[in-house]
């Protein structure tokens, strides 16, 4: 069932929808029209615990600088200098941290208003959100059009579909960017909650956390994830890029990738100890950003006014590796000229196993 309920507006004045998609269990998630947002996500039999961070209003999200819950477009994570080539073009693209592009550029898709048809089924569990984003938007070419949809079942699984046609060759790197506590959104930090994950590589980074260009074994490393750990131990590691980036920010590459991501692969497993609650994620992508929040400011104020402070969420982050437009070695992110793009990415909550 969807219910939905105008959230608030943008400063032009326009509408900002907030769908909920409930399953039969009682689970239900709030996704509004800003951003593709996941704003919330009430777990089933419990409705008092939230498990991903969020604000109360337009302006607060239009001041977060976290990405909190957000589709992030067209390009997920970093590209080098907002430098690259296609077809032998040099394109240049929006820079907004440290000279390199972040999460789409200035303008990215994480601020923008999405589309929901009006033909929307509300006696279904699928939301399908749009956005058209227009040739050099960001300094990204081609005309594209770009659908996300949205469907919970009644297995408490959360699957994300990312659709998306250009006139012109482009690159196109979708992600989601929700921000997972597990024992709830108001819990404090999350360092005693523990992660798997099915990826036997990485890739190093230098300090901008950029790639190096390697795809190096996690086996024997800092980044071995392959037996569950908790974030804390992880965070703490005196490892010099986890110093670095103040924390787990890096790429992990899931097992198991097919370039015509025609299947979805096990990713990730977080689970939380007092009640044995498990997130599991998945994804038909080639890179996963494991990110323990370590830069979540305290400002705006989170739902229900609860102050956010680092590493009080997590985030799985389903991408092509970062910078990928300039590694020739990393699976491509390049999306040919009408060509259909079509990728998924599931996170399913167990609770009480
Ligand atoms: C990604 C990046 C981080 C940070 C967050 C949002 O995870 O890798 O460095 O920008 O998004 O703050």
């Amino acid at each position: 069932m969807i219910e939905k309920r105008v959230f608030g507006s943008m400063p032009d004045g326009q509408a900002v929808q907030a769908y909920s998609l409930t399953n039969t269990k009682g689970t239900s998630i709030e996704i509004l029209t800003l951003g593709a947002t996941i704003r919330s996500w009430k777990l089933a039999g419990d409705k008092t615990i939230d498990v991903v961070l969020g604000y109360d209003t337009v302006d607060d999200y239009l001041a977060d600088q976290g990405y909190l819950g957000r589709t992030v477009g067209r390009y997920a994570n970093r590209i080098a200098k907002g430098q690259f080539k296609l077809n032998n073009r040099k394109h240049q693209v929006s820079t907004n941290l440290q000279g390199n592009a972040l999460h789409g550029g200035i303008d990215g898709f994480h601020n923008r208003l999405w589309q929901v048809a009006d033909n929307q089924a509300y006696d279904s569990n699928v939301v399908c959100m749009s956005l058209y984003s227009e040739d050099g938007d960001q300094g990204f070419p081609g005309n594209l059009q770009v659908t996300v949809l949205f469907s919970l079942d009644d297995s408490n699984c959360l699957t994300i579909e990312y659709r998306a046609q250009c006139d012109q060759d482009t690159l196109f790197n979708p992600t989601q960017h929700s921000y997972f506590n597990l024992a709830g959104h108001d819990s404090g930090v999350i360092y005693d909650q523990k992660i798997k994950a099915y990826a036997s590589f990485y890739t190093p980074a230098d300090e901008q956390a950029i790639p190096l260009g390697d795809i190096k074994a996690v086996a024997g490393s800092a980044f071995d994830l392959s037996h569950e750990l908790p974030f804390g131990t992880l965070i703490d590691q005196k490892d010099p890029e986890i110093r670095s980036a103040s924390g787990l920010d890096h790429n992990w590459c899931v097992d198991g990738f097919s370039p015509d991501q025609s299947k979805m692969n096990l990713a990730a497993v977080v689970t939380e100890p007092e009640r044995g609650r498990q997130l599991i994620m998945r994804t038909s992508m080639p890179g996963l950003q494991i990110y323990t929040g370590n830069f979540i400011g305290s400002l705006p104020i989170g739902k229900g006014k609860v102050t956010y402070s680092p590493y009080c969420g997590f985030c799985l982050e389903s991408q092509f590796y970062p910078d990928s437009p300039n590694q020739p070695g990393f699976p491509s992110p390049v999306l040919k000229a009408n060509t259909a793009f079509v990728s998924r990415t599931s996170y399913q909550i167990l609770q009480e196993v």
